[in-house]
């Protein structure tokens, strides 16, 4: 399996850049349930609703830019029980398919990998709780929520539409703010979207993390994560895991850092993927009245609710 791994990631670069000219562009965002997603997700979203889930899969789901990558590699690294060596089999991608991802043939697409990925699968998604396929919940899966404050998440998300050629054009970092705070960006509101995940964990086998908590204390949070997924490592293991998974090592990491995505789809010349991986770079960004609105609308979403941010640590 892990050869087909490294097979699937070769033709996975080639084809790309084999592929004419024009067939990535910067796609244009439709409603599916009211929630803005790329055309060419919103043109497949049926085969979303009949995606049959397994009982063992493990789903990994962040609002873009939380930190999803940062899950992937924890994830990987606790189900491989610490053998982190196991995780270079394969870029994050392929190691842990994208459940949503589109791709032109004759790239598979995000189903087309899972469908031969072996069991336990490791399921990426951003779709807000209500658009995930209802298989998941039929099947009593664990899913692990990663949840990262506002203001960092959208100067990310800024730096990634820019850089990631597929996605909406995020125009000046003025207008960018306006769009995002209205939920008009790829996968719709970041409030929707935490709160609905918050919600459901009342209901559902769900773990929510806080990118900030991970930061402040990975071996601690990663122990949670390990636990949830019934796993028992050492606590020599475990620090080997808190190093493989940090941002220094993710950077440097080929199989994380998402260099083997050719340069039309992900261009790291204008910004890397491991861009800073820090709490509070919002504050090299926001203007002091794109701070006051920001903080009004987190103050209007969230007030009366149990789930809190820290945009500082
Ligand atoms: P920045 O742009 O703030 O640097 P996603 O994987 O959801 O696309 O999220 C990417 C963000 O997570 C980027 O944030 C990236 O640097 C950060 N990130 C990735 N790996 C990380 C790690 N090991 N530690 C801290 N942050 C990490």
């Amino acid at each position: 399996m892990e050869q087909d791994h490294q097979l699937a990631e070769k033709d996975f670069a080639a084809v790309i850049n084999n592929l004419p000219e024009g067939t990535f562009y910067r796609f244009p965002l439709c409603s599916v349930h009211g929630v803005p997603l790329m055309k060419p997700i919103a043109d497949r979203w049926k085969d979303m609703e009949n995606v049959q889930a397994r009982p063992d899969d493990i789903l990994i789901v962040t609002y873009p830019k939380a930190g999803t990558t940062w899950m992937q590699e924890i994830v990987d690294s606790i189900m491989n029980d610490g053998e982190v060596e196991k995780t270079k089999r394969a870029p994050t991608y392929i190691r842990s398919p994208f459940l949503e991802k589109f791709a032109p043939p004759p790239l598979p697409s995000g189903l087309d990998v899972l469908n031969n990925t072996p069991s336990p699968r490791k399921i990426k998604t951003h779709l807000p709780f209500e658009l995930v396929p209802k298989s998941f919940w039929e099947q009593k899966c664990k899913a692990v929520y990663f949840a990262r404050n506002v203001k960092d998440t959208a100067v990310s998300y800024y730096f990634f539409d820019q850089m990631n050629k597929t996605q909406p054009d995020p125009g000046t970092w003025d207008q960018y703010v306006e769009k995002f705070l209205k939920g008009e960006v790829a996968w719709g509101s970041w409030f929707n979207h935490v709160i609905g995940w918050w919600n459901a964990k009342e209901k559902h086998d769900i773990l929510y993390v806080f990118y900030e908590d991970m930061k402040e204390d990975p071996k601690r949070e990663i122990r949670k994560v390990m636990e949830f997924l019934g796993k028992n490592l050492s606590e020599e293991v475990l620090d080997k895991v808190c190093h493989h998974t940090s941002f220094k090592a993710m950077k440097e990491n080929p199989m994380t850092n998402y260099s083997t995505i050719p340069a039309i789809i992900l261009d790291q010349a204008r910004s890397p993927f491991m861009r800073k991986g820090e709490v509070g770079d919002w504050i090299n960004h926001f203007t002091e009245s794109q701070n006051k609105m920001f903080d009004e609308e987190y103050e209007k979403r969230m007030k009366g609710r149990d789930l809190k941010f820290r945009t500082t640590i």
